[in-house]
């Protein structure tokens, strides 16, 4: 056999793509989901980017927040494969807005997207994982969904939700060889967190008592961790990675 298969939802974004890179140099086969408004060629330039630093990547459209387009991701997937042994759930989005603002559609396109799309491809997943005695399922949470923000009442409900899901599917599958995870960061330098706006996202950082945001290789250590063997007994947690930003 070959080495194990990851796949990482959202994988050519600013985290997805440090989540890439780690997995690959511990020796997975790693495919990037990517959904980018179906934009191919974007894709195809993240990968001969990849390439270029020296990780063979895959990619894999698929738009998580829809089952069929999900199907048909991960069957691609398993056709080129054979197997997907690692999950990463990491694929999301903001529509920011106070509560009082807030239209169905922001709802419902946060949940959709960063929610839904957990059971969209989780349901995929998990049963080969279960066949096979071995999987690792790793949800990408947020700080946000531990604590509250001002601002996201949807997305926090949607991250939140993540580590109820985390915990009740754990149970359901660690008699399998299977564990479930979420991992919850707090503010990491990518483009999601750049687009707050310089005023907000100062008042932010001066919460940090790390004092500074964090970078995507700090998330993607620790979920290459959860993905390995090592991790065996490590099922139904939440690991925060947030430079103190939020204890509890
Ligand atoms: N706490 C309390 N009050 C606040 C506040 C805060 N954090 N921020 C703004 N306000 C107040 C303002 O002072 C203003 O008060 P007045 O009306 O009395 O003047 C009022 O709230 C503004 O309300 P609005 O509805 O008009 O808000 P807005 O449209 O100006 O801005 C927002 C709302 C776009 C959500 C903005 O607050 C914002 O960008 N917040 C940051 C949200 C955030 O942190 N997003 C994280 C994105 S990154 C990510 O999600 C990754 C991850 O997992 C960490």
């Amino acid at each position: 056999m070959g080495s194990k298969v990851a796949l990482v939802t959202g994988g050519t974004g600013g985290i997805g793509t440090a989540l890439c890179h780690e997995l690959a140099s511990q020796g997975f086969t790693v495919v990037a989901g990517y959904n980018s408004g179906g934009n191919h060629e974007k894709a195809k330039a993240w990968q001969a980017e990849q390439a270029k630093a020296g990780y063979t990547i895959d990619v894999a459209y698929g738009d998580v927040s829809d089952p069929a387009s999900s199907e048909a991701c991960v069957n691609g997937i398993l056709e080129r494969h054979g197997s997907i042994d690692v999950l990463v759930n990491n694929a999301g989005i903001t529509r920011d807005s106070t509560f009082r603002k807030m239209t169905l559609e922001q709802w419902d396109e946060v949940m959709n997207a960063n929610l839904r799309s957990v059971f969209n491809m989780t349901r995929l997943c998990i049963q080969p994982m279960m066949d096979s005695k071995w999987g690792r399922v790793i949800n990408i949470s947020s700080v946000n969904g531990q604590k509250g923000q001002f601002g996201q009442t949807n997305y926090a409900a949607a991250k939140a939700g993540m580590h109820g899901f985390t915990k009740s599917l754990a149970q359901e599958v660690a008699s399998k060889g299977v564990t479930v995870n979420t991992v919850s960061p707090g503010y990491v330098l990518t483009s999601m967190v750049a687009a707050i706006g310089d005023e907000v996202l100062q008042k932010i950082a001066s919460t940090i008592p790390v004092g500074r945001l964090g970078q995507p290789e700090e998330i993607a250590n620790a979920v290459a961790f959860l993905a390995s063997e090592r991790a065996g007994f490590i099922t139904g947690s939440n690991l925060a990675i947030n430079g103190g930003q939020h204890m509890f």
